[in-house]
């Protein structure tokens, strides 16, 4: 909506302003606000600079706390830091947590103030089943050696930059490609249709998805209109990975098929 970097994060903070003043004039208090630091299911989206400290700034003057999901970017996926809100410069007041914590094993964590914490403490003791399981905390405690000990942070933000590199390349030969962005292994190439315009080229997206399937390589798509291609792969991905991948890209966004399925050619694409 506003594209110039100087002024979109103030712009997009000034419609948290508006939401917390209308809920004020209903007689309504802020609560909290929670956002993802790099919206992933939104179209691996990144937030314009400044948003999310002014949005913080916002809701903490209303009243309310901080949340920053983590639960897709943190772990290092990134790259450039541990955890994505640190790339906006801000410190949540929670932190949530959850698949890459674990590796596969089910696991998930919250992370909060002390003071908040002692406000659960009200004599309702707080349980579940699987809180605290041992076996759990041993695999998470592992998941995290492991990351320092493989350089895995470092190593996302190397070849994610590589990637991103070949991504835009490819975006120079092919049209359709209109935006590649994000940050360490948590990369999204958005599909367009025309790229003043940037019509949203999902039934494209659906295709590539299932010819890169056809070709060995998993991926998705996401965002409101399923037009945004996510690449996340495992934090391992290497530089070996990066070239079959963006061969695979480039033979797929080849085939004549893509151009015709923006006037509705035939039914979905679903794979060979
Ligand atoms: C960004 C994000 N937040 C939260 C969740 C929910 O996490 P959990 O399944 O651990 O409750 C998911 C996916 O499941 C997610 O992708």
């Amino acid at each position: 909506l506003y594209t110039d970097p100087r002024e979109a994060g103030r712009r997009y903070a000034a419609h948290v302003a508006e939401t917390t003043l209308q809920s004020r004039k209903r007689g309504r208090h802020v609560a909290a606000f929670l956002a993802e630091s790099f919206p992933s299911c939104a179209g691996q989206i990144v937030l314009a600079p400044g948003f999310l400290a002014e949005s913080y700034r916002l809701i903490r003057e209303a009243g309310g706390v901080c949340i920053a999901d983590e639960v897709q970017v943190g772990f290092g996926r990134v790259g450039s830091d541990f955890w994505g809100f640190q790339t906006h410069e801000v410190v949540p007041d929670i932190v949530t947590m959850g698949k890459p914590i674990g590796n596969g094993h089910p696991l998930a964590a919250v992370v909060t103030t002390p003071e908040i914490a002692a406000s659960f403490d009200t004599g309702m003791e707080y349980f579940n089943t699987f809180g605290g399981n041992p076996v759990s905390c041993a695999v998470g405690l592992a998941v995290l050696d492991v990351i320092e000990e493989e350089g895995l942070q470092q190593h996302a933000r190397d070849v994610g930059d590589m990637l991103k590199g070949e991504l835009r390349r490819l975006a120079g030969a092919h049209e359709i490609i209109g935006d590649v962005r994000g940050a360490g292994l948590f990369l999204g190439v958005e599909l367009v249709r025309d790229r003043a315009t940037r019509e949203p080229a999902g039934r494209e997206a659906s295709y590539v998805a299932n010819r890169m399937r056809d070709r060995g390589v998993l991926l998705s798509t996401d965002g409101p209109h399923g037009n945004v291609l996510k690449i996340k792969p495992p934090m391992v991905f290497g530089v070996a990975d990066v070239s079959r991948l963006v061969d695979a890209l480039a033979r797929v966004l080849a085939e004549p098929r893509l151009k015709t399925l923006a006037a509705g050619d035939g039914e979905r694409y679903r794979g060979s």
